[in-house]
């Protein structure tokens, strides 16, 4: 069998025939790695078996979820666990992915479901440890501590849980795979093995992948298409909110996010994430503005926090956290181009409060209200949050679900909302609402002309 030897980029997952320093897909620099050769696949023969084929419209039921118990791992998951499904939950290391899916495991087992909880990176006694602080050593939850993917994949045929956690995929190696474990290959032929195996025998595969620094789950991206659905679990070091967000779905709606509170014992659901993001607020102080969000199908209310202040600097700061740069980048032309308010010469701090990450455009009013109220040191009204998009000739865009925005602010005690002129609002009692047309409308209004 002809055997193809190849280089892949650790990062991004580009296949080069030949070594190079840098990657040209992702810009990395030295992660491109040489790969065990690949098998160029078996001989074609000459017939092929036929596969049954049904149409569209089969009656079949619709596999039947799962509940964990856990609410806000639940929604994440598009309303329960999928038979058969392979799960990718991505994060960074300690951020809490082993316990979050110990407890989820151990949920599960209670539930009913048949779970085994195969750790690669802890001994079987460290996880029971966890386990007993958790206090979750009573649910009937299978525990193994194993490297050996083969010896893994026997013993799940053997067994046949409902759910198997692999922990971490990083660990995992392939007797075939020639390279070390945690390498692209090995991390891409282990995937391969356990998401095939959950599609052929019936087992939901839940797999842990650590993220590297650049934010791509390690042995790369090509674990996310492999996968049915793709689960970041984020937050700040210092924060003990943690977010479990669904960048992919294939069973249930992407952008869906679960709320948790890392505490002495485990991890707790936040019912009110609104309630939580809010709790810090100081009332009135200028460069805070409250945007009025959607994530996934929920709405979020967050505070967004800016300082504007002079820089010493040639080139001043931009720094921002759970924004994206390219998009205070874009506010800041449109309110100088367009508003005529410049923002040379000062340096930009932008900070969403509580370690959420903010990707709508709908928070760009939200963003300028904050980085105006810092420019102009002139608080925003406590009670008002804002929301609606920005678009390049200052003009002001409506974004949808506009009734459950208000809604939400209305039920978290703010009375006034400031969003886009042709928004359908729908019925939002007890909310004054002000339309705007453009960001001018907004700066007049709300800083004198600005
Ligand atoms: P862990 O689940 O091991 O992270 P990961 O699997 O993503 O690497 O979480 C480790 C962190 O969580 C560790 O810093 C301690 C903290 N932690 C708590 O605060 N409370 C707890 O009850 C547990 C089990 C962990
Ligand atoms: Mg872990």
């Amino acid at each position: 069998m002809a055997k193809l030897k190849g280089f892949t980029c650790s990062v991004c997952g580009a296949t080069y025939p030949r070594w190079a320093g840098k990657c040209d897909a992702c810009g990395s620099w030295n992660s491109i790695l040489e790969e065990a050769p690949l098998s160029a696949g078996p001989k074609p023969t000459a017939k092929g078996r036929t596969i049954p084929i049904t149409d569209l419209a089969t009656e079949e039921a619709p596999p039947p979820r799962a509940g964990s118990g856990i609410g806000e791992l639940d929604r994440v998951l598009g309303g329960g666990l999928v038979p058969a499904s392979a799960i990718l939950v991505g994060g960074d290391p300690g951020i809490g992915k082993s316990t979050l899916l110990l407890q989820a495991a151990a949920s599960f087992a209670r539930n009913g479901l048949k779970c085994l909880y195969i750790s690669g990176e802890e001994a079987a006694a460290q996880v029971r440890m966890r386990a007993q602080r958790l206090g979750l050593q009573s649910a009937p939850v299978g525990l193994g501590a194993e490297t050996n993917l083969r010896d893994i994949l026997t013993t799940l045929d053997a067994e046949r849980p409902a759910l198997a956690i692999i922990d971490s995929i990083q660990t995992m190696w392939l007797d075939n795979v020639e390279s070390a474990p945690g390498s692209v290959s090995q991390v891409r032929a282990a995937a391969h093995e356990l998401v095939t195996f959950a599609k052929r025998r019936g087992v939901a595969v839940v797999i842990v992948g650590h993220v590297t620094k650049e934010g791509a789950i390690a042995g790369p991206r090509v674990l996310e298409h492999m996968v049915d659905t793709v689960l970041y679990f984020e937050g700040e070091r210092g924060h003990q909110f943690r977010i479990l967000r669904a960048v992919k779905n294939r069973f249930g709606p992407a952008d869906e996010i679960g709320v948790f509170e890392m505490t002495g014992d485990g991890l707790s659901e936040v019912l009110n994430p609104s309630a939580l993001f809010l709790s810090d607020r100081e009332a009135a102080t200028p460069g805070s503005a409250v945007f009025a969000g959607i994530e996934g199908t929920r709405p979020v209310l967050t505070e967004v926090q800016a300082l504007v202040a002079p820089s010493n600097l040639g080139t001043p700061r931009r720094t921002v956290v759970g924004i994206d740069s390219g998009r205070l980048g874009t506010i800041l032309a449109v309110l100088e181009a367009r508003c005529g308010i410049p923002f040379t010469g000062l340096d930009v701090f932008l900070n969403v409060a509580g370690g959420m990450r903010i990707s709508e455009p709908a928070a760009d009013l939200a963003i300028a209200a904050a980085l105006l109220s810092a420019r102009e040191d002139v608080a925003i009204p406590p009670d008002m949050v804002l929301f609606g998009e920005i678009s390049l000739s200052g003009a002001l865009r409506p974004v949808g679900q506009t009734e459950n925005r208000l809604k939400e602010a209305a039920k978290l005690g703010f009375s006034q909302a400031t969003l886009p002129s042709r928004s359908k609002a729908g019925q939002a009692e007890g909310m004054n609402l002000r339309e705007m047309a453009d960001l001018t409308a907004f700066v007049g209004e709300m800083f004198g002309a600005g």
